[in-house]
């Protein structure tokens, strides 16, 4: 980027959509014919700005013009290779998922904070690590925030096989981390997310969280668990359709996934890779729009049932 030099972009970006308008845009391969003030001149990463509108028109020569005031440039025509940087925050970046949606991100341009428990100290069973983090990042504006963590077994419980096996105590743990940590997530990263344009969180649930598509039983801790995050994300998303009309709110099925916490129980179905998974979910969250919030999809792109 030219020293610190932001120029006003109102540029017709290959791949930029109208709802694209107000989010930061970074321009990268063929902006050197652009000569306009001071900041749009020169090569790749010079010219970074925000898309402030998005215009429905052929693609012409690349070509600036200077705006009165403060350096400031108008870009017009198509910019080649040009990118929306996207801000990005993912919960439980160490984690299987978690780390191959932090890579895809990163590969595709985005801006992307990774925070986790081994890492960093985020324990989402501690509401004041929790808080403490949040408070570290006020100020900024995400258009993307990914709560990827969580756990099968949990201090060496696994999930059960009979109603037998229910612990008072394992059960609460997996309340603790599966359910209250993602409405901890919510009340303090929430409010993190961008305000004037879409931004989605979406936390990592499961398929057998689903009651609507229970048939098999077991794992009762587990999917109650994961049914109470459900819970928690849909009233969440109702609350939050009036502080902030642009957020959206969704739980997200991953598939079965080639990580640590399938390692010992995935032997029966078939898995697929992080990076698969990491791949399909941005896809499917990338299609989600404001009428989305507060639904349960899968990495296929289908609706999981309550
Ligand atoms: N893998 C699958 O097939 C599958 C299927 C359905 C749903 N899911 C869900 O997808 C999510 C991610 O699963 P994964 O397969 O990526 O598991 P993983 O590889 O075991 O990663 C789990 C992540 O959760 C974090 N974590 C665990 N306890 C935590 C705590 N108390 N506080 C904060 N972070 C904590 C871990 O952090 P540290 O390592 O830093 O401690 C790690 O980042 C989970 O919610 C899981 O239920 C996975």
């Amino acid at each position: 980027m030219g020293g610190g030099l932001r120029p006003r972009c109102r540029a017709l970006f290959p791949g930029l959509q109208p709802r694209d308008a107000g989010r930061e845009v970074r321009c990268r391969g063929a902006v050197s014919p652009l000569l306009a003030g001071p900041g749009c001149r020169g090569r790749a990463g010079l010219c970074r700005g925000r898309a402030e509108g998005v215009e429905d028109r052929p693609a012409g020569p690349p070509q600036a013009r200077p705006v009165a005031g403060r350096g400031a440039a108008t870009c017009a025509g198509r910019l080649s290779g040009a990118e929306i940087v996207m801000r990005a925050l993912v919960l439980g970046a160490s984690g299987g998922i978690g780390a191959a949606l932090v890579a895809r991100l990163q590969a595709q341009g985005a801006e992307v904070t990774g925070l986790s428990r081994s890492r960093d100290g985020l324990d989402l069973t501690r509401a004041d690590t929790v808080a403490d983090h949040a408070a570290r990042l006020e100020g900024q504006a995400f258009d993307l925030i990914l709560n990827t963590t969580g756990a099968l077994v949990i201090d060496g419980h696994g999930p059960e096989k009979s109603m037998d096996a229910v612990d008072p105590q394992a059960m609460a743990a997996q309340f603790a981390l599966n359910a209250i940590g993602p409405a901890l997530a919510i009340r303090h990263f929430a409010p993190l997310l961008a305000r004037d344009r879409r931004a989605v969180m979406a936390s990592l649930s499961a398929r057998v969280g689903s009651i609507g598509d229970n048939d098999l039983g077991g794992w009762v801790s587990y999917r109650a668990a994961k049914a109470a995050q459900n819970q928690i994300i849909r009233t969440a998303a109702i609350e939050y359709r009036r502080r902030n009309r642009h957020a959206i709110l969704v739980a997200l099925h991953p598939g079965t996934v080639e990580t640590p916490l399938t390692a010992k129980y995935a032997a029966r179905y078939p898995t697929i890779p992080p990076d698969r998974s990491a791949e399909a979910l941005l896809a499917v969250i990338d299609g989600l729009t404001p009428e989305d919030t507060g639904s349960f999809w899968d990495w296929k792109g289908a609706r999981v049932p309550w």
